[in-house]
């Protein structure tokens, strides 16, 4: 048994635009209905809200994806129009996107593993894109990567209204980013007013996400660590630091700096139980996000809600995506929230 009630617009939060459908206890399926709004909510027993969702980062000027198909996506990033792979996207292409007019780099896999960009047209070494008050570096480099994953954009304005908020009550959240590559979540983190620990254990991330507050005009307020995400949490908690955020954006695998294995599926549960005792007695949020293939939103969810030991709060899982030129949504990844 379903039904659906929409919402009109103006009545949803910005970072969920889009129509909202309410069910009950089962949530409607595209298969029920086949114009089914993106987002979900679902009310099961006890009055528990749980969220099931894609929430799409529509607020960017500076990036847009153009159109998808056959394995790549096509991205207009300020200027540049970059075309990579994508291996969510198994639609067929609606055109030829290899001849997309005004193409300015491709990357192309290699059998033997990694692959290169083919520059069509000259490209500065690194370029600006901003994001409202925001600014990051992006330029074309290894693993078909730019610098930013511009779909988190949906977990800054998440985190970045928690932590204002906060700061209009007079607090300064004290929030560490794990896993925290370029510096995304830290510098709109940063900006909102949190006082952030930023851990990553590649050195040279750790310099891009320096370069990208300065770019922001973010002059303190971010402690740089490079380290094993493991490692640094244990002495955390060994020198009693606590902390009222937690945003973590793990990959499927990965190594610290001294070649520190981390398997997602091996290593997210105990990791996050123990994170959650870093969490200070008065905490805001605990946010985890994931590219992992195959790593639904819901198993964030409970593994934040087990972890945290059914801590008071808000418990949530929604889809990560990117809105196209073609009117689809681009799914880019799974987010866990726990928040108060
Ligand atoms: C998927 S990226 C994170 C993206 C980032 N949250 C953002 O939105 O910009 C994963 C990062 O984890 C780092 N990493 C992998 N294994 C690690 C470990 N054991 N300890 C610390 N960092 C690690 C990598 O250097 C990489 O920067």
């Amino acid at each position: 048994m379903t039904w659906v009630w929409k919402l009109p617009t103006p009545l949803i939060p910005l970072h969920w635009r889009g129509s909202l459908s309410v069910g009950c206890l089962i949530p409607p399926t595209k298969h029920e209905f086949p114009q089914a709004p993106k987002n979900h909510f679902t009310f099961a027993p006890a009055f528990t809200i749980i969220y099931s969702m894609i929430r799409l980062a529509d607020h960017w000027k500076d990036f847009a994806v153009l159109c998808t198909g056959d394995g790549y996506k096509l991205e207009r990033w300020g200027q540049a129009l970059l075309l990579r792979p994508d291996p969510q996207v198994i639609w067929a292409a609606q055109r030829d996107l290899f001849s997309y007019p005004g193409l300015s780099a491709v990357y192309h896999r290699s059998e033997k593993g990694g692959g290169g960009w083919e520059f069509r047209t000259p490209l500065p070494e690194s370029w600006t894109v901003g994001y409202g008050e925001l600014t990051f570096k992006v330029k074309p480099m290894g693993f078909k990567h730019t610098g930013l994953f511009p779909e988190q954009a949906v977990n800054w304005e998440r985190t970045g209204a928690i932590i204002r908020a906060a700061v209009q009550k007079g607090r300064t959240p004290k929030v560490l980013n794990l896993f925290a590559y370029t510096g995304g979540a830290t510098v709109a983190m940063a900006k909102a007013g949190a006082s952030v620990v930023h851990v990553d254990a590649a050195k040279g991330m750790v310099e891009r996400a320096g370069e990208n507050a300065r770019l922001s005009g973010i002059g303190s307020g971010i402690r740089y660590i490079v380290d094993d995400c493991k490692k640094f949490v244990l002495r955390e908690l060994r020198r009693g630091n606590r902390y009222d955020g937690i945003v973590m954006d793990p990959p499927s695998y990965g190594r610290g700096p001294n070649g520190e294995m981390w398997k997602i599926e091996e290593e997210i549960y105990p990791f996050v139980k123990l994170c959650a005792e870093l969490l200070s007695d008065e905490p805001l949020f605990f946010l985890i996000n994931s590219y992992t293939t195959g790593l639904q939103p819901t198993v964030l969810e409970n593994i934040l809600a087990l972890a945290l030991g059914g801590r008071k709060g808000t418990y949530e899982a929604y889809e990560v995506g990117l809105p196209t030129g073609e009117g689809i949504a681009l799914p880019c990844g799974a987010g866990g929230m726990y928040y108060v």
